[in-house]
């Protein structure tokens, strides 16, 4: 059992928190926002995910876990610090580091004994070297410590479950003293740890989520061929996938990636790869196609609907992917802004991101479900392969509708199903 502080309560802190509690550590979170700490002592969890209130409520009754705006607090009645503090893209790209620096800054000056101070928010490779360097110049009575990076790699809307069940834990770090602490903390995971050095641990973060955002953006090019030459991109991504070195995962083309990460990561990656001397065109690449496919939904409702003024637009799904009510980066923000300046009225629903998309998108007519939704709609987009959408009698949506038309963002339905029920049904690369 450890005493653990995490500073700043986001997705991964709030998470982290949470499943190293239920782990059987004692565990302070901390978080500058007063409200959001005032509601989490109250249970009341800002964030969406599966199982996350259970578990807060759990591990407050078991009081294995307190909140608190104080970081003096949290780093003396703790041996390791996570810093999951947000960092945030500037627009040319590079990583917003100074809530890292500035928190750094305060554990150096509330330290009163040796602590493991974790990198758990993403950043740039060579950041531990600056949080040492900070911690160092902010530390006169040079107490001792050790910096380890641990980077993250859970999904939005399955947090908990990749927290708990990862295909592998990174630990960067220097000293045998944190390597044994750290290894110590994830043994009743039981899975495969990969110890190595801190800046190959901050390279393995980006360069991971760079990798699957290349997947997407490939097999979303690959979806242009076959609309090309009337193929179906599942029927390829299938036999792609069943290639080991490929995998099916990452496969499915659609109107491509959104979400907190992977737009941040490639720019940062993009930009630190610049500033180190290298030109990463091939990330640059993976962005171009990203755009291009929020792009290609638009022409597809102008294909069907010719002139958009006048006509109205049903969106079926806000967030940036399902069980989550993220709408950060989301391609529906885009989409619904392209027709919009082409004169189309939006109607909108989602089942869990109304809430945060009525603070992004203005100028939508929010439905409670998705047949409110289809009435007297000229055509339907889906853009969140929500399962609730799955499971819609397409019958009655296909009588709600003004016309027939629906634009299948992330091919939930089959072509041959659709066109007998009568949709001008288009996919995407099919
Ligand atoms: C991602 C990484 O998966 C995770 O490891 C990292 O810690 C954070 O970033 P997340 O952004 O929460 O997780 O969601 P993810 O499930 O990876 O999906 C990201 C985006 O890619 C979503 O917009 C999703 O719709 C899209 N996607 C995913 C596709 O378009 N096609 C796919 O095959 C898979």
């Amino acid at each position: 059992m450890r005493n653990i502080c995490i500073i700043g309560t986001g997705h991964v802190g709030l998470i982290t928190g949470v499943c190293l509690a239920s782990l059987g550590n004692k565990v302070i979170c901390v978080d500058s926002d007063k409200e959001k700490i005032e509601k989490l002592k109250r249970e009341v969890i800002p964030i969406y995910e599966p199982n996350l209130e259970e578990m807060v409520r759990e591990n407050i009754r078991e009081d294995r876990i307190s909140f608190t705006t104080s970081i003096p607090t949290g780093v003396r009645e703790s041996e390791i610090i996570f810093i999951s503090v947000s960092t945030p893209s500037k627009p040319n790209g590079e990583t917003d580091l100074r809530y890292v620096e500035a928190v750094s800054t305060e554990i150096a000056r509330s330290m009163d004994s040796y602590k493991v101070i974790v990198e758990k928010s993403t950043v740039p490779v060579k950041t531990g070297e600056r949080i040492k360097k900070t911690i160092e110049i902010n530390n006169p009575r040079n107490i001792e410590f050790d910096i380890v990076s641990n980077p993250e790699f859970l999904r939005e809307g399955e947090a908990i479950h990749d927290f708990m069940h990862p295909d592998r834990i990174v630990i960067g770090v220097e000293q045998e003293r944190a390597k044994d602490i750290m290894l110590e903390l994830y043994r009743p995971l039981n899975v495969p740890i990969i110890v190595t050095d801190i800046k190959s641990a901050e390279l393995i973060k980006h360069a991971s989520n760079s990798f699957l955002a290349l997947k997407i953006s490939y097999i979303n090019a690959v979806s242009q061929i076959c609309e090309k030459v009337g193929t179906d991109i599942k029927e390829v991504a299938k036999g792609m996938g069943l290639d080991k070195r490929i995998g099916h995962d990452f496969l499915e083309a659609g109107v491509g990636y959104g979400g907190s990460c992977f737009p941040k990561d490639l720019s940062a990656f993009i930009k630190i790869s610049h500033d180190l001397g290298y030109d990463f065109e091939l990330l640059k690449a993976v962005q171009r196609i990203n755009a291009m496919q929020r792009k290609k939904v638009v022409e597809k409702v102008k294909e069907l609907l010719w002139i958009l003024s006048g006509k109205t637009i049903g969106i079926l799904g806000l967030s940036f992917k399902p069980n989550t009510d993220d709408m950060r980066e989301a391609p529906s923000v885009t989409i619904i802004n392209s027709l919009q300046k082409e004169g189309g009225r939006i109607k909108a629903y989602d089942p869990k991101a109304i809430h945060e998309a009525k603070k992004i998108i203005k100028d939508v007519e929010f439905s409670h479900n998705p047949y409110d939704l289809a009435k007297g709609c000229d055509c339907l987009v889906i853009l969140t392969e929500w399962d609730e959408f799955k499971r819609l009698d397409l019958k009655r949506i296909k009588d709600l509708l003004n016309q027939p038309n629906i634009i299948d963002g992330r091919n939930i339905f089959e072509p041959k199903e659709m066109k007998k029920l009568g949709f001008n049904y288009k996919g995407i690369g099919r």
